[in-house]
C-alpha cells in the first residue's frame, strides 16, 4: 500500500485526480480540506480509501502532520486564493517539507510561465500563471533523487465551457436563439484540458515514477480555435452559435468579474499587499498569453501516455452531453 496526500483535492482539478487514484486499490489517499462537510469533501469520502484531514494546506503544523506516514504528494496550490507571492512561497516550501519528510515522489500542478515565454513583456504578466511557472523553475533545478519530482502543466479546463467560457444569447443576432462564444482570443488556437484525463495523467505519473521523474508534462485535450468551437457546438447540439472576438475592455465590461479592479488573493494576503494583481491586469496577461500562442504541447507524448485520451472538444461535447448551459458535470 502507498499513501498519497492530495493538496487541493476538493477542487475542480483535485477531484478527478483523487477519483483516478482511487481506482487503484493499492493507494490510500489523504486530502486536506478546510471544510470536511462540503459537498465535494463528502463526495470524496464515498470513494475507496479516501480520508479527510481538517485544516488548510497553507499551515506548517497541518502539513507536518499530513506528511507523516505519506509516500507521495500531489499538490495543486490555489493561486486565486493565495496571490502570486504566497503561491510561490508555498510551492517551494511544500517541496522542502516533502524532502524533510522523506516523501518518495512530489507531483506539482504547474501552469505556463507566460511572462518568461513572452520575453517578460508586461502584456503577458499574469500572477496565477507566473506564480506556478516560477515554482516549476525551482523544481526543475532540483535533483531527481532521493525524492522524485514531476510537473503536470495544464491549461484552461474544458469543463469551464459549462462556466465562464459558456456561450450566451447573442445581442447582435439577426436570427432568434443564436448564441455567442465571446473571448479576447483573435484567431488563436487555445488549449483546453478535459479534467477526467487530467486525473489519469496524474495516476500515470504515480504509477510510472521512473518515467515521470524529472518530467514536466504539458497536457491538453486539443488546441481549439474559438471559431471552430462555435461551429462544433452548432453541429453537436443543433443550436446556432458564433464566435465573437472581443477586446480586453469589452471582455472586462461584460460583467465576467463583478469587480475587475479587485485584487486576486486579497482575502488571504490583505488588500494592501502591493504584490497582488487586479483581476483586470492578471487576466489581461492571461488572455494575451493564449492569444499570442506562447505555449506549445506535444500531443504525440500525450497519445503515448494515455492512448485512450479524449482527443477533441467535439469528442468531449458528445461524451458529456454538452448543451452550453450552466453546471452540467
Ligand atoms: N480554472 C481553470 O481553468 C484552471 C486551469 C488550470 C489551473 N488552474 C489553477 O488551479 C488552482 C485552483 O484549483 P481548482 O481549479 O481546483 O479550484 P477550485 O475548484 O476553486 O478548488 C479550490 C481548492 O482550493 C482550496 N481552497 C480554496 N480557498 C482556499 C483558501 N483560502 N485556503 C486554503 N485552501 C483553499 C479548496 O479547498 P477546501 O476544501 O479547503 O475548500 C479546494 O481544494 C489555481 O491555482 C488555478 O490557477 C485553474
Amino acid at each position: 500500500m502507498k499513501t498519497i496526500l492530495v493538496i487541493g483535492g476538493t477542487g475542480a482539478q483535485g477531484i478527478p485526480v483523487v477519483k483516478a487514484l482511487a481506482t487503484n486499490p493499492e493507494y490510500t489517499i489523504k486530502i486536506i480540506t478546510r471544510d470536511t462537510t462540503s459537498p465535494s469533501a463528502q463526495y470524496l469520502t464515498t470513494l475507496p480509501s479516501v480520508t479527510l484531514i481538517p485544516g488548510t494546506p497553507y499551515s506548517e503544523p497541518t502539513l507536518h502532520s499530513a506528511l507523516s506516514n505519506t509516500d507521495i504528494v500531489f499538490a495543486n496550490t490555489n493561486g486565486f486564493a493565495l496571490g502570486e507571492k504566497a503561491e510561490i512561497y508555498w510551492g517551494i516550501r511544500l517541496y522542502e517539507l516533502c524532502r524533510q519528510h522523506a516523501i518518495s515522489h512530489f507531483i506539482y500542478a504547474g501552469l505556463e510561465y507566460g511572462s518568461k515565454l513572452g520575453n517578460f513583456l508586461p502584456k503577458y504578466r499574469c500572477g496565477h500563471l507566473d506564480g506556478k511557472g516560477k515554482v516549476v523553475q525551482f523544481l526543475s533545478a532540483q535533483p531527481t533523487e532521493p525524492m522524485k519530482w514531476s510537473v503536470i502543466t495544464s491549461c484552461m479546463y474544458m469543463e469551464a465551457l459549462w462556466e465562464f467560457l459558456r456561450p450566451y444569447p447573442d445581442p447582435d443576432a439577426d436570427e432568434p436563439g443564436r448564441l455567442v462564444f465571446a473571448a479576447p482570443l483573435g484567431e488563436a488556437r487555445c488549449p483546453l484540458i478535459c479534467l477526467e484525463d487530467y486525473g489519469r495523467y496524474v495516476r500515470w505519473m504515480v504509477e510510472n515514477a521512473e518515467q515521470s521523474n524529472g518530467l514536466e508534462l504539458h497536457v491538453a485535450t486539443e488546441d481549439v480555435s474559438w471559431e471552430e468551437l462555435a461551429a462544433t457546438f452548432s453541429e453537436v447540439t443543433g443550436k446556432r452559435a458564433v464566435y465573437k472576438d472581443v477586446t480586453l475592455d469589452e471582455y472586462f465590461s461584460s460583467g465576467i468579474f463583478p469587480d475587475p479592479e479587485a485584487k486576486i488573493g486579497g482575502k488571504e494576503a490583505g488588500r494592501d499587499d502591493a504584490t497582488l494583481m487586479s483581476y483586470r491586469d492578471n487576466f489581461s496577461g492571461f488572455w494575451n498569453t493564449w492569444k499570442d500562442q506562447l505555449t506549445q504541447r506535444d500531443y504525440l507524448i500525450m497519445d503515448r501516455v494515455l492512448p485512450d485520451r479524449v482527443r477533441s472538444v467535439r469528442e468531449w461535447m458528445g461524451l458529456v452531453g454538452y448543451d452550453g448551459g450552466i453546471g452540467g458535470c
